[in-house]
């Protein structure tokens, strides 16, 4: 049996809730990483992935300037990363330069990897589509790459960003 509630009490009931960070070069070369849970594979062949970011954020900018961008899947020990790049904006921060956090040069695309993620996947932006508040960004995957090391995926597990191991 079901009771109609509000969306904003439904919606709660996500979690856990998958966390990737997406980085794009904005127009002067600096890598800016992104921590988003709105993101989903949209295509098996050709693999494609999207991702939702809010109309207001400096990656809407860098994405749409470079038209490529990663998504790497953090480990559950990359909380604090995941943290502070989902925190802080690319506008005002060199983000990268202020966090501690290693990454590996893209194959395929202008672009950079997370070397201590589980995984991550070099995109191209194929198209991207306006909805509501956010922006939602489709790239095809040219490229794709796994640790070498077995690691756990980041969850947001309840309201507040609240980031961990799903199990
Ligand atoms: C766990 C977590 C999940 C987030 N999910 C999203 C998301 O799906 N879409 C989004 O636009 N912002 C999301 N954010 C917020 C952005 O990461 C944050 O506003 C960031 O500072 C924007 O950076 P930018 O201005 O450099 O693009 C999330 C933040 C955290 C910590």
């Amino acid at each position: 049996m079901q009771k109609q509630v509000e969306y904003a009490d439904a919606v709660k009931t996500k979690y856990p809730e998958q966390v990737v960070i997406a980085i794009a070069k904005d127009k002067n070369g600096k890598a800016n990483p992104v921590t988003l849970g709105w993101t989903m594979i949209v295509s098996g062949k050709p693999p494609m992935m999207a991702i939702g970011v809010a109309s207001k954020h400096y990656s809407i900018e860098a994405i749409t300037h470079s038209k490529c961008f990663t998504i790497a899947f953090p480990s559950s020990e990359m909380a604090d990363a995941a943290l502070f790049f989902g925190s802080r904006s690319g506008r005002n921060v060199d983000k990268f330069a202020e966090f501690e956090c290693r990454t590996e040069p893209a194959k395929a695309i202008d672009s950079v990897l997370l070397a201590d993620a589980v995984a991550n996947f070099e995109c191209r932006l194929t198209s991207q589509v306006p909805t509501g508040d956010h922006i939602t960004f489709i790239g095809e995957i040219v490229c794709s790459h796994m640790n070498t090391e077995p690691k756990k995926r980041l969850y947001t597990v309840g309201p507040g960003h609240k980031l961990g191991p799903a199990s």
